[in-house]
């Protein structure tokens, strides 16, 4: 089945949805398909029922009456029924999809699926016993959950979940990773392309809810930005407000605000946070496992020392938000926008473009060859080593680790340094090495560990030529955008 041609990249998702809806008579098909909003499922799995002349149906929030009056009338279309049938629950609805779509090879698409399972908590169990009676009849039921409440989606699979071990696809929609984001996007220039991914990051919808309006230089870049998000005629002003308020398990926004405010303003972790919202580290526990669930932070294990972690925010547009546009909503509201980025800008360099720049670099290294480092990294993070001696310690921007070897020390592939807005020196690589002597010292191999200066401002080029033959591997914005074209 051929893929759409509006549907940009995706070929590995849209190969296994169409593997999936292929006909393969006999038995039921179980399929999920998650990842957070706004990344595309929608856009794939219907593109999927049209092609195939599926069915599709995109629940909303609605009582479970309403609901079912909504099912009934897509399926009447799917099944060209004059009328829509009348169901009273779920258990009559589900029985007779399976009864109609059991001998069509065509797929079902239950899009939105966490709000049907909101208002009728059987739901999950009655499609449980229909599919596994569709086993003993031989039915060959296609039917693909889509949805984007992560906690939900994630739990309908796990654990003792009535569909666990039911399902031959389980698909999750991300972001398009930065380069294919700069692809997506038609831009060029690597300084414009980590600038831009800090605002918007890899979501494809951003580019739609700005009507493809894409810098065309650096020099626009400025301009871009005041037409885009900061304009409050567009969708993408609201968006960062509205990814908080339409998660379900979010009540008191003010908090989670605040504690996104605290992360991206560098106070990343738990006991950080809590002095930054000026809470107990306990009481901010569930609020920090909510905004996990719901894929809008992220907690990172520190490499180097057990048990500690940061957290970070994953989606960039919310950093953009705390650090440019919270701290100044109204001026922003009332079409200020030109003297708040003016004011914003040194705040928008340090704080987002800077942590952001580092994690690209992350994604460069967990994504590396292996002649990149010397080996396939396993594990890329960022850590931190303790140097008694000096009574300080040293923050590691990235570490690559090579897979763990049961009875060996751990083999430190990598260490590397970032710095966004500076020349990188001997100072940085001096400093990498001596983290390198310490771990050395704590158990680690790092016989070949490659000391990594990633800047995306330029080297000095004192860098390249070192004294005693250790090799410098550098690392600029041309690196980080052409390996993986
Ligand atoms: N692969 C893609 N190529 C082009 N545009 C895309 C792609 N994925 C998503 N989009 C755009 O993003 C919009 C929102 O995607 P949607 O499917 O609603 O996301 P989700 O269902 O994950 O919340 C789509 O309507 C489309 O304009
Ligand atoms: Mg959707």
């Amino acid at each position: 089945m051929i893929k759409p041609a509006r549907i940009f990249d995706r070929d590995f998702e849209w190969r296994h949805l169409a593997a999936f809806a292929a006909r393969d008579g006999g038995r039921p098909r179980l399929g999920v398909v998650s990842g957070r909003r706004r990344q595309g499922k929608t856009f794939l799995v219907e593109a999927l029922a049209r092609e195939t002349g599926g069915m599709y149906f995109g629940a909303t929030q609605a009582t479970e009456a309403e609901s079912l009056h909504l099912f009934s009338e897509a399926l009447a279309e799917y099944t060209e029924a004059p009328v829509p049938p009348r169901f009273v629950s779920w258990d009559e609805a589900i029985t007779y999809l399976f009864s109609v779509a059991g001998t069509r090879p065509r797929p079902i698409v239950i899009d939105e699926f966490p709000y049907l399972s909101a208002a009728s908590p059987a739901l999950p169990s009655i499609l449980q016993r229909e599919i596994d009676r569709a086993v003993a009849r031989a039915n060959s039921i296609s039917l693909l959950l889509c949805g984007s409440a992560i906690s939900v989606m994630g739990k309908l699979l796990a654990g003792s979940a009535p569909l666990r071990g039911r399902a031959s696809l389980e698909l999750v929609v991300r972001p398009f990773d930065y380069p294919l984001a700069a692809r997506f996007w038609n831009i060029n220039d690597p300084a414009l392309a980590v600038r831009h991914h800090a605002v918007v990051g890899g979501t494809p919808a951003y580019r739609r809810f700005v009507n493809d309006d894409s810098p065309e230089g650096l020099a626009d870049f400025d301009d871009w930005v005041l037409r885009t998000v900061l304009n409050p005629a567009t969708p993408l002003f609201r968006e960062a407000r509205y990814l908080l308020e339409e998660e379900a398990d979010i009540r008191d926004t003010a908090l989670y605000h605040s504690v996104l405010a605290a992360v991206a303003g560098g106070n990343n972790t738990r006991g950080g946070i809590a002095g930054y919202i000026g809470r107990k580290a306990a009481d901010i526990g569930h609020h920090l496992n909510v905004l996990e669930d719901c894929g809008l932070l992220r907690r990172e294990p520190d490499l180097f020392r057990q048990g500690r972690s940061v957290y970070r925010i994953a989606e960039p547009l919310i950093v953009f938000y705390q650090v440019v546009m919270r701290p100044r909503w109204g001026l922003l509201e009332s079409g200020r926008a030109a003297t708040v980025w003016l004011d914003a800008k040194s705040r928008f360099s340090a704080q987002v473009v800077g942590p952001h720049f580092e994690q690209v670099c992350r994604e460069f290294a967990l994504a590396a060859p292996s002649d990149t480092f010397g080996g396939l990294p396993a594990e890329v993070g960022a850590g931190i080593v303790a140097d008694p001696a000096r009574r300080t310690q040293i923050e590691v921007d990235i570490a690559v680790l090579a897979p763990a070897d049961p009875g060996e020390p751990r083999r430190v592939l990598s260490l590397g340094e970032v710095k966004w807005g500076e020349v990188m020196g001997i100072r940085h690589v001096e400093r990498l090495r001596r983290a390198r002597e310490l771990l050395a010292g704590k158990g680690f191999d790092t016989r070949n560990t490659v000391i990594a200066c990633y800047g995306g401002a330029g080297f000095d080029p004192e860098l390249r030529t070192s004294a005693n033959g250790d090799r410098v591997l550098t690392i600029g914005l041309k690196e980080l955008y052409e390996q993986r074209e």
